[in-house]
């Protein structure tokens, strides 16, 4: 019985791997992945700006709508943000212009992606994308050592920041007004101080050890996209205890991006199967699937339906087989 069980998991192992290999060997085609996605979605708008810079105005249109749609009632707040951030780069992605036709993949914090040793092919593609606090050390053998851009808001940030890649971004992503507060504090290196720590559901980090020039605000049109064009979701609304599961995961934002910097898209260690209740929720620890049940601000069954028909579709790819598994023997 073992004998056969450790057989079908090589097995699994070794198709995850040449799966992983045929995205990295084959052609890289330009804006692939943005315009196959832009023809299944043609109302969407071809041109967001993926990130606010110090030397452009804030557009009117982002103080229709509070967080994380917009700055509503928070202009000037998000205008003293802009002056701590450098101006417009060309080269929107983490690293140096380059011709090469770009490469991303977005490492969601999937258990999916637990024992898969995919490490090293992650570490091969242009672009690595890390969600919020999820972890290297001691995992890299799962999910690589390098970050190109680690995108996360206050709570989810790691307490202390392990990213060694010198090429390394911070993305911000703000949900509220004290976000903001927070990340020109990060970025003034005033640390936080203890009575601010009230205004968060959860401790957040005391400094970011990047230098300024690599901190990123992203644009809210980008979750405003991703919800109305992409999702679908009504215009947003705002409840009495938050929003009404209209708010786009930070992995469903994370993708919308990596479709406006990258040429071609790949997710990794995305997919939650509910119906494996005590499979691990996590890459990193022991959460059990079933506490994503009590999930009340994203609309996960909506969210998956999306990627799985992104996949299908071709517009990106799913390296671990979480959302549909193309690879998988029937
Ligand atoms: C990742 O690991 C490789 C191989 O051990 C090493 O050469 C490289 O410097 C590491 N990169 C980072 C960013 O830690
Ligand atoms: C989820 O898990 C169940 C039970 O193991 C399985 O039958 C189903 O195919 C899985 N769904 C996906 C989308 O992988």
């Amino acid at each position: 019985m073992m004998d056969f069980l450790f057989a079908r998991l090589c097995l699994a192992l070794q198709l995850v791997h040449e799966n992983v290999l045929r995205v990295l060997e084959g052609r890289c085609r330009p804006r692939r992945s943005r315009e196959k996605l832009l023809v299944l979605f043609p109302s969407a708008s071809g041109a967001v700006q993926p990130f606010l810079w110090k030397d452009q105005p804030l557009p009117d249109r982002l103080l229709l709508y509070p967080p994380p749609f917009g700055f509503k009632g928070l202009k000037g707040k998000v205008e003293n943000l802009l002056t701590l951030l450098p101006a417009a780069n060309p080269d929107v992605g983490p690293e140096e212009a380059s011709e090469k036709c770009r490469r991303c993949v977005v490492v969601g914090n999937g258990g999916v992606l637990k024992g898969l040793e995919l490490g090293q092919h992650i570490d091969r593609f242009h672009t690595i994308i890390r969600l919020n606090s999820g972890p290297l050390g001691k995992h890299t053998g799962d999910v690589g050592n390098r970050t190109s851009i680690r995108m996360s808001y206050p709570e989810g940030t790691p307490l202390h920041w392990a990213d060694t890649d010198p090429h390394s971004v911070f993305v911000a992503v703000i949900y509220k007004g004290v976000d903001l507060s927070w990340i020109s504090a990060m970025i003034r290196k005033l640390g936080v101080s203890f009575w601010d720590w009230f205004f968060f559901w959860q401790r957040v980090p005391r400094e970011i050890p990047l230098d300024p020039s690599r901190f990123r605000l992203l644009n809210p049109d980008v979750i405003r996209q991703t919800a109305l064009d992409f999702l679908k979701y009504p215009k947003p609304r705002w409840r009495l205890w938050g929003w009404d599961q209209n708010v786009p995961t930070l992995g469903m934002t994370a993708l919308s991006l990596a479709s406006l910097l990258c040429d071609e898209v790949s997710l990794a260690g995305f997919g939650y199967n509910l119906s494996q209740q005590g499979a691990p929720l996590h890459y990193y620890d022991n959460l059990p699937m079933r506490l994503m049940q009590q999930e009340k601000m994203h609309n996960v069954d909506k969210e998956t339906q999306f990627l799985h028909r992104l996949v299908r579709e071709g517009v990106i790819s799913d390296l671990t087989g979480g959302i549909h598994c193309s690879f998988c023997s029937s």
